[in-house]
């Protein structure tokens, strides 16, 4: 699926996140379309209308009352002769424009003057976006049928930390690609269950045994499993991810508590355990802090098996779901263990994913995965590919095989 023969207007306007979108123009391209670019005036002080120009191989529009401009286009045509316009990154400041319908300039004049349909990318400083003047003109925004891509929680360039973080380009090009072409109703009524990010089990009142999941993959899962129709339910261990809209959540702390959530949820037609499990807990959890004191020796803990959520579900005599779907998680032998896995769990499906640190997976906002299914030599691989993306790809091959 590619933005293939549709037309983009991009407005690029005056934030640090603005350099992005030169990465965008080379996706957009790549994926073999054209687009229009116009920059605001405070965007051109981010990055030059002349690695703009050549990036998007077009001419780059800046000023509303330029006599070349009008003669050749006009500010109207410009505004009408587009599939979208995509506004990345977009400020508070163009954001409470198009809300007010403010047209001082070009690209806010084009945004008044259009028909086609709009997309905003917001990026900004976390008070700037959670201050009740954006977000009274969000809703306006909102009601005025504009669309959001992101923003998403992050670092920022000024050092702080939370959302206002512009949308990554992969993930802004995922979203153009659904605009153009939504996704395939494949799990239409199809109740689907996903567990997501890592589980925490205590030590004492203060201390606990983690690991480095985010829930990113099975957040995007969760996503694209209601975009393809289905009902679905989130288990999730501890996350800084966003529940999704629409989407049935179950927070949960431990693994325990995980299974618990999980048999509740049943009966379900689907499935996908990918949640980071800890394989044990702590024997014997202590209620009160456990004090460190001069001349004691290091404290030696002792770990209990957690249950395995995905080995019980899978080998379930009555309720089990039609299409289970494991992870595995390595980082050597990577398919052989993942092999010996799926046997060992009795799963449908597995999803491997190489997660030694070179890869960045764990945590990051990319995947590399396989696929193999039970009882079956052949191997999947596909390329590295934004997490939201591969969910997307995930979903779809389930749809295919679901009824195999
Ligand atoms: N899993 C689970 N419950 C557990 C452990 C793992 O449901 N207690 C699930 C995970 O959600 C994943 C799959 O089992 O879908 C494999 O997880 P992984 O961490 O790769 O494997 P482990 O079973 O933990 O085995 P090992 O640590 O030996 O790799």
């Amino acid at each position: 699926m590619s933005v293939l023969g549709k037309k983009i207007l991009l407005i690029i306007s005056g934030g640090i996140a603005a350099y992005k979108a030169l990465e965008l123009i080379r996706l957009i391209k790549k994926s073999g379309r054209g687009v229009t670019v116009v920059m605001t005036k405070s965007a051109k002080q981010f990055v030059t209308p002349l690695s703009v120009a050549a990036l998007s191989e077009n001419k780059v529009y800046e000023e509303l009352f330029s006599l070349t401009d009008e003669a050749e286009m006009g500010h109207i045509s410009l505004s009408r002769e587009n599939d979208l316009i995509l506004v990345m990154p977009a400020t508070a400041n163009i954001l409470a424009k198009l809300a007010h319908g403010i047209a001082d300039d070009l690209p806010t004049t084009l945004l008044l003057a259009t028909d086609s349909p709009i997309l905003v990318a917001p990026a900004m400083n976390v008070r700037m976006w959670e201050s009740p003047a954006t977000q009274n003109n969000m809703s306006i925004l909102r009601k005025n049928g504009i669309g959001f891509i992101g923003p998403v929680e992050g670092d920022m360039a000024c050092g702080e930390f939370g959302f206002g973080r512009l949308s990554d380009p992969d993930d802004i090009l995922v979203a153009l690609n659904e605009f153009f072409a939504p996704a395939v109703k494949v799990l239409t009524g199809k109740k689907l269950l996903i567990t997501a990010g890592p589980t925490h089990e205590p030590i004492d009142p203060v201390r606990f045994l983690g690991n480095l999941s985010s829930g990113k993959q099975g957040y995007a899962l969760a996503v694209a499993a209601r975009d393809a129709g289905a009902i679905v339910t989130l288990i999730t261990g501890p996350s800084n991810e966003v529940i999704p809209l629409g989407v049935n959540a179950v927070k949960v702390t431990t693994a325990e508590q995980m299974l618990d959530a999980v048999n509740q949820a049943l009966p379900v037609d689907i499935a996908i355990f990918a949640a980071a499990v800890a394989d044990w807990k702590i024997a014997d959890y202590s209620d009160k802090k456990i004090k460190k004191q001069v001349g004691d020796e290091i404290k030696t803990l002792s770990f209990v098996e957690n249950p395995d959520i995905l080995k019980t579900i899978s080998n379930l005599k009555n309720n089990r779901p039609k299409l289970v779907v494991g992870f595995a998680a390595e980082t050597d032998n990577v398919i052989d263990n993942a092999k010996a896995k799926i046997k060992r769990k009795g799963c449908d499906l597995m999803i491997v994913n190489d997660v030694s640190p070179k890869t960045g997976i764990m945590g990051g906002d990319h995947n590399k995965i396989s696929l193999i299914k039970l009882n079956d030599e052949q191997i999947e691989h596909w390329d590295l590919a934004s997490k939201t993306q591969i969910a997307k790809q995930i979903i779809e091959y389930i749809g295919r095989i679901k009824d195999e």
